[in-house]
């Protein structure tokens, strides 16, 4: 099972507002006309894309992110996923994967796939999150570990699969899949959100917080959610959050 079967819904009422920070400069970076995104999520850059006059194609791995995808894109939603996408060579002007590759089982092969269906000269923008522990990061790790929330086991990829969770780290992915990187730089941004939100996220699964908070027994998790809360409160006003965020970010010619 996918890490994000059944959390479409609670990811779309919190992290997904964080990934949206990206979506203005990927649309300024990469050209009209075909516009694919992968891994389409909530469809937020789809239909952004859409409303500046783009023909766009969703794809996303997960039936409920397609369904929500659905609900925003006038254009053609499909269930597809990473390295396999059911388009031919050469197909798109424009491809986008924002915080995708991050999520993938292999992402050079990933990249592969959205560079072969981008056209020769269009252009393939990605977005991860960086290996640095953000401030959102540092609040959930504080209340898990003064909830006694217990770890689960190291998901990272083998070294052979895995790349560096950085500009260059992205970069280089980028060049060895064939790409030739025209922008490669870190996005830094503001993520607005409520405390009750962020906890709503990581409380309905969302990434790894998520996954080990739902691993938890019922106490550890009341009690991990008024850790958190306390932990929150003095960095909000009036329960919002605005909390910086960095992503490596690479636009790169097929
Ligand atoms: C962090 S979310 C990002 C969603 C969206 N791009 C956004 O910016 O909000 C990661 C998305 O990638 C999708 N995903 C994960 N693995 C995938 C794969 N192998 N192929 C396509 N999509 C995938 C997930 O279902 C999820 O919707």
């Amino acid at each position: 099972m996918s890490s994000w079967s059944g959390v479409a819904e609670a990811y779309r009422t919190s992290f997904a507002t964080m990934c949206e920070g990206t979506v203005p400069r990927l649309l300024s970076d990469t050209p009209g006309g075909h516009h694919l995104d992968v891994g389409s999520g909530t469809g937020a850059l789809a239909a952004a894309a859409a409303a500046k006059g783009r023909t766009v194609t969703a794809v996303d791995a997960d039936p409920d992110m397609v369904a929500l995808s659905r609900d925003l894109l006038p254009g053609a939603v499909l269930r597809a996923a990473l390295p396999d996408l059911p388009f031919g060579d050469g197909t798109f002007d424009a491809v986008t994967a924002n915080f995708v590759v991050n999520h993938v089982a292999d992402p050079h092969a990933a990249v592969r796939e959205l560079c072969r269906v981008a056209r020769p000269g269009g252009r393939v923008a990605l977005t991860i999150w960086t290996s640095g522990t953000p401030q959102w990061a540092r609040l959930v790790s504080e209340a898990f570990g003064a909830a006694g929330v217990v770890q689960l086991p190291d998901q990272r990829l083998s070294p052979e699969l895995d790349f560096a969770r950085s500009v260059e780290g992205l970069g280089a992915l980028a060049s060895s899949a064939g790409l030739a990187p025209v922008v490669a730089t870190e996005l830094l941004m503001h993520w607005t959100i409520d405390v009750a939100a962020v906890w709503r996220g990581i409380a309905g699964g969302v990434g790894v917080a998520g996954r080990t908070l739902l691993a938890q027994t019922p106490e550890v998790r009341a009690l991990a959610e008024t850790r958190f809360r306390e932990a929150a409160e003095p960095f909000s006003v009036g329960g919002v959050l605005t909390l910086p965020t960095s992503a490596a970010y690479v636009v790169a010619l097929a």
